[in-house]
């Protein structure tokens, strides 16, 4: 009867009633998104895009939007000490807020998930300026997370209504970041079934990986993690909730850090990792690093690759195998002083998974911060 009721439960989330194009942009609120910006150009890479604030009649915040490939980051301050973003700040520290979401209808989105369930940020808004309209509407999701639904089909300015293009005169160069390729929420103990739930039931996603205590643990800490992905597969979000071990799970740390639940990393994509991470690393970005050990037997566990060992070795990178192929992967420190946000640069080729491998490494690697930072 289980099995039935499951495989009716799967029919109906393939329906996909949330077709998604893919991630549109990713909100940061900031203590100082001047400064975040210039980081996020000089040191990742990012071009300037869109700019907004006082000078474009937005009174209360500025936002820097900068681009790389087809990510897009926005950075948005409080000018006030009353404004959300101030508050945001305050108790998470610099974080994400929103996951915004392309889409063909930004309504039909907001409808059939708040139909489903979804609590409501921002009913159905459509933006006006000379290069067209733009439509968005948004959900909540764990912690203070958002997804926003944008609709720019009609819309030809440099990022949003209320932007103005920015160009100023120093322009960071890329370092080969392509697109987002997962977005991994930490929420609290016993919620990631919650979220899982919620995103098949109000996204109507697919739960396309698990991995329990067992997967991700090491001899102190642990974790648990489901991966959702939406029907086309552009967008997926693993999901991790801390799971006990002997000493602090790095969810946990996170979740004291940040004051509750929100995005612990973000995956970007490259076409080639050796390249992308030398530069990252030229330009100040620090990576976690396992033990020379990993590499001794490294080709051993995953077989031939087309990339020399030293290299990746010389940099850190991590390389996992499964049944489609392999990927190359690598783990950035977080890039704030709290222990919270962190993102990961991944090289897939063929493999659609996400390092199971190369959990236990990087974990003893995670664990070695946490106790330098005496949290763990
Ligand atoms: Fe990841």
């Amino acid at each position: 009867m289980a099995t039935l009721l499951s495989k009716k439960k799967k029919d109906e989330t393939l329906k996909d009633f949330l077709p998604l194009e893919g991630t549109d942009f990713i909100e940061f609120y900031v203590g100082n998104a001047k400064q975040a910006a210039h980081y996020y150009q000089s040191a990742f890479g990012f071009e300037p895009l869109a700019y907004a604030g006082p000078e474009t009649g937005i009174k209360e915040k500025v936002s820097y939007a900068l681009r790389q490939n087809k990510i897009t980051f926005v950075f948005s301050t409080a000018l006030h000490a009353s404004h959300d973003i101030a508050a945001h700040v305050h108790l998470h520290g610099d974080g994400v807020k929103t996951i915004a979401l392309r889409v063909a209808n930004a309504e039909t989105a907001w409808n059939e998930t708040t139909k489903r369930g979804a609590r409501s940020y921002l009913e159905t808004t459509r933006l006006q300026d000379n290069y067209g309209e733009l439509v968005m509407s948004g959900i909540h999701l764990y912690g203070e997370t958002i997804h926003l639904f944008i609709e720019r089909e009609n819309y030809n300015g440099a990022f949003m209504p209320g932007y103005t293009a920015w160009n100023p005169t120093y322009q960071g160069s890329p370092t080969g970041l392509l697109y987002v390729d997962h977005c991994v929420a930490n929420v609290g103990w016993n919620q990631m079934n919650r979220w899982v739930d919620f995103y098949e039931e109000v996204m109507g996603f697919r739960n396309i990986l698990s991995f329990d205590d067992k997967d991700i643990s090491t001899e102190y800490s642990a974790l648990m993690s489901k991966v959702m992905s939406n029907g086309n597969g552009y967008v997926k979000f693993p999901i991790n909730e801390p799971a006990e071990g002997k000493k602090k799970s790095q969810v946990e740390e996170y979740l004291d850090f940040y004051q509750g639940e929100g995005v612990q990393h973000i995956a970007m994509a490259t076409h080639d990792i050796i390249k992308t991470v030398s530069q990252l690393q030229q330009r100040g970005i620090e990576f976690l690093k396992v033990p020379d050990s990993y590499y001794k037997d490294l080709l051993s566990r995953v077989g031939n690759i087309d990339e020399q060992l030293e290299p990746l070795q010389e940099l850190g990178i991590l390389v996992d195998r499964d049944d489609e192929g392999y990927l190359l992967q690598i783990f950035t420190k977080p890039v704030e002083d709290r222990p919270t946000l962190f993102f990961e640069i991944i090289q897939r080729k063929g493999a659609q998974s996400f390092g199971k491998g190369n959990f236990k490494a990087l974990f003893e690697a995670i664990e070695r911060e946490q106790e330098a930072r005496g949290n763990l």
